[in-house]
């Protein structure tokens, strides 16, 4: 199955601290980096790091053409990816704390820009009925996007993050496979136990639904099947884009095989080694280096 990713790119500013910066702080940081991210293309570097044949579309700046050029090296397709004179790439100002935990400003800049025409060539353009079509939440023109990939017989994985009051909206019944953390599955139903994997199941007949668990692993729904997986043990120093890593290993592999269980594995281990290096897309590994 092709995988088009329809999402987001962004220049993540990373400052370590010795703790978040708190209101009428002035907060010296230990380092600063700038390094590629967004969750569009995190997961994009994913998918094409476990192996999978990937097509980026979305919007950058004229600062953000390193971040195509990082895409192409991977050999992603980016016909799609259009690159605008008026406004800059998206950025995100990230927080990194000392045991790994973050905290991020996001300013969507270029990614806010894509419109319902662009949506509707890009999707004409390059993808057919059967594809696989990867969204997140942080582009412009997501309900169209939803209903004209419906419309047009695609795979739709939506990964809800960042959750905002309007995924409440989407037509969350066409989509084939959720995957959202513990945080936007409490947002999306407004239940904080078990409860909220059935809620989500019911929105959503068709789909699998994945619920990431941080340290505990994940959950995923599937009919009337529910399988938990553990975490794979890592040494946390920074946990960046390890839920957009999973993402990433986990439609290689579902999209490769159709072994849910299988991809919720590759998922864990990959996102395992994410978490114990620095940075976003920079720290996510290869399908070689996870032994495969
Ligand atoms: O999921 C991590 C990503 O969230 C970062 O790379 C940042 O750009 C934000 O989109």
């Amino acid at each position: 199955m092709k995988v088009l990713n329809f999402g987001s790119i962004n220049i993540d500013h990373v400052y370590r601290v010795d703790h978040f910066v708190v209101p009428g702080e002035t907060l010296p940081t230990d380092s600063y980096q700038r390094l590629p991210g967004g969750k569009g293309f995190n997961q994009t570097v994913a998918l094409a790091r476990a192996g999978a044949a990937v097509s980026h579309a979305g919007r950058i700046g004229t600062d953000g053409i390193w971040l195509r050029d990082y895409l192409e090296a991977l050999n992603v397709d980016t016909t799609h990816l259009n690159v605008g004179e008026d406004i800059p790439t998206g950025h995100a100002v990230i927080q990194v704390g000392p045991t790994g935990e973050n905290t991020i400003l996001l300013h969507g800049g270029a990614n806010h820009c894509i419109a319902e025409d662009d949506v509707d060539r890009i999707l004409q353009d390059a993808a057919r009925a059967g594809d696989a079509l990867l969204l997140q939440n942080e582009i412009s023109a997501m309900p169209h996007l939803i209903s004209s990939a419906a419309d047009r017989g695609l795979q739709i994985v939506l990964n809800p993050a960042p959750m905002t009051r309007a995924v409440r909206d989407y037509a969350l019944e066409h989509v084939a496979v959720l995957i959202l953390n513990q945080v936007e599955c409490e947002q999306l139903t407004g239940r904080s136990d078990d409860t909220a994997l059935d809620a989500l199941a019911q929105r959503c007949p068709q789909a699998i639904v994945v619920q990431t668990l941080g340290e505990q692993g994940v959950r995923c729904r599937h009919g009337a099947e529910t399988v938990a997986i553990p975490a794979v043990d890592a040494e946390v120093v920074d946990t960046t884009g390890a839920g957009d890593t999973f993402t990433g290993f986990f439609v290689a592999e579902w999209t490769r095989s159709g072994d849910v269980a299988r991809a919720l594995q590759l998922g864990c281990s990959a996102a395992a080694v994410c978490v114990s290096r620095v940075g976003a897309a920079v720290s996510i590994p290869t399908l070689d280096e996870l032994g495969r």
